[in-house]
């Protein structure tokens, strides 16, 4: 509410009760002492108003919640005390009648601030809590819990002020996670970097030394090239992941046919599998399985599962290639039999960069991006991924799902 307005509700109160207050004197004597109870009392109670929007006004100069207070009580008190001495100015009121009034109302006054201080240690307790606990919360704390009393706005804004710094700690948490994550993340790549980095420098110095001649320096220029690709790959990998990740996503999604797509991928993994003595099949439903979803994408996803299932699956092994509908998804299954994923490293194999297996026992040759960027790609779809339990049986078995294409 505005001030003026607050000060023509305040008026308008007044006014009425000092016209109820003469229609009483009315009532009960003549219109004469109406009249001038009104005279009388309609100033009084305009100034006292006034003055009480004046000092709310001026709140700041009053100094604390419990000084606003008594200035509010000697207000009130002081008013009755003026209005008693102009009724006795007036001789509506003997001499008598005015000092026994003018000692009751003071000392009513005074066990009126009395008690205006019990009730606000309450109120001052709890301010005093919000005030250590936000002190608390802007020098760092974020387990700092403020507790009140009472069970009034002020506990309303302990409430508030505590989900705040639950938020800002668990805010904080994920910030501090991210850059944790992606400390790990720099780490690993210049480490990736470096490796093929040193035997390309190394190759380059033999080619201009004239260390390498003839047919060793061709074969040098060849293993260049292999090394210039992995990188390539590698680089091409991050900057796809770093995508995803980051909302970028530029392909359409369309209405895909799923097991076509799983059929074609598998026979183009055929060959590779053939190298290694795999058998690789797909089990897919008769009728048509429909994803909406992006056909290169999705592609992508199948290939890394199944390329990871053939490296990590023996001779004579097998991997299989499942697609089934369910309600408003489908579901695809990658299972192998292979000696499965360790325990510990269960949790990882979807973090980027994270390979199985100690150094000396890595189980595969790749920069351990491919599950990172087929999560980043499924998920980016509205999809799930994982890794089904142990349990559920030998070597491992990975599934994620796509939405089904509303149906019309
Ligand atoms: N089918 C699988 N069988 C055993 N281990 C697997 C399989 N698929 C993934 N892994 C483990 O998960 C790790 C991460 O896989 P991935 O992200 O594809 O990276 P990369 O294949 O480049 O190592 C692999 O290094 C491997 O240890
Ligand atoms: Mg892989």
């Amino acid at each position: 509410m505005s001030s003026a307005s607050a000060i023509v509700r305040s008026l308008a109160i007044g006014v009425l009760a000092c016209l109820v207050g003469a229609a009483v004197i009315g009532a009960s004597y003549d219109l004469a002492g109406a009249r001038t109870t009104l005279l009388l009392l309609l100033p009084l109670a305009a100034l006292v108003l006034v003055l009480a929007h004046w000092l709310a006004a001026n709140r700041r100069r009053l100094g604390g919640l419990a000084r606003q207070f008594r200035f509010g009580v000697i207000m009130v008190v002081g008013s009755i005390l003026v209005s008693v001495w102009v009724a006795a100015f007036a001789m509506f009121l003997s001499h008598h009648d005015a000092v026994v009034v003018t000692v009751m109302a003071t000392v009513i006054g005074a066990v009126a601030l009395r008690v205006g201080e019990i009730v606000s240690r309450g109120v001052m307790s709890d301010v005093e809590s919000l005030r250590d606990g936000l002190e608390a919360v802007g020098a760092g704390s974020r387990d700092t819990v403020v507790e009140v009393g009472g069970d009034d706005e002020l506990a309303e804004l302990a409430g508030s002020v505590n989900a705040m710094i639950n938020r800002l700690g668990a805010e904080e948490a994920k910030r501090e996670e991210a850059d944790s994550a992606r400390r790990r993340l720099v780490a690993s790549v210049s480490h990736d970097l470096r490796t093929p980095l040193a035997s390309l420098r190394l190759l380059v110095e033999s080619i201009e030394d004239g260390v390498a001649t003839g047919q060793t320096r061709d074969r040098y220029i060849s293993q260049l090239r292999i090394h210039v690709s992995v990188l390539t790959g590698l680089v091409d990998d991050l900057f796809e992941l770093s995508r995803i990740e980051a909302g970028d996503i530029t392909w359409t999604m369309s209405r895909i046919e799923l097991d076509s797509l799983v059929g074609d991928t598998v026979e183009a993994m055929r060959t590779e599998a053939d190298i290694l003595g795999v058998q690789v099949r797909a089990e897919l439903p008769g009728d048509e399985l429909l994803a909406e979803a992006n056909p290169e994408k999705v592609q992508r996803v199948l290939f890394n599962l199944i390329q990871n299932a053939i490296r990590h699956t023996p001779a004579d092994g097998s991997v299989t290639v499942r697609a089934r509908s369910l309600s408003g998804e489908v579901e695809v299954e990658v299972t192998d039999e292979g000696s499965g994923i360790a325990p510990v490293d269960r949790p990882h194999v979807f973090e980027p960069f994270f390979r199985g297996g100690t150094d000396s026992s890595r189980t595969s040759e790749g920069a351990g991006l491919g599950l990172a960027i087929s999560r980043a790609i499924v998920e980016a779809h509205g999809g799930r991924i994982w890794l089904e339990p142990a349990d559920s049986g030998p070597g491992t078995r990975m599934r994620f799902t796509l939405r089904s294409p509303v149906p019309g």
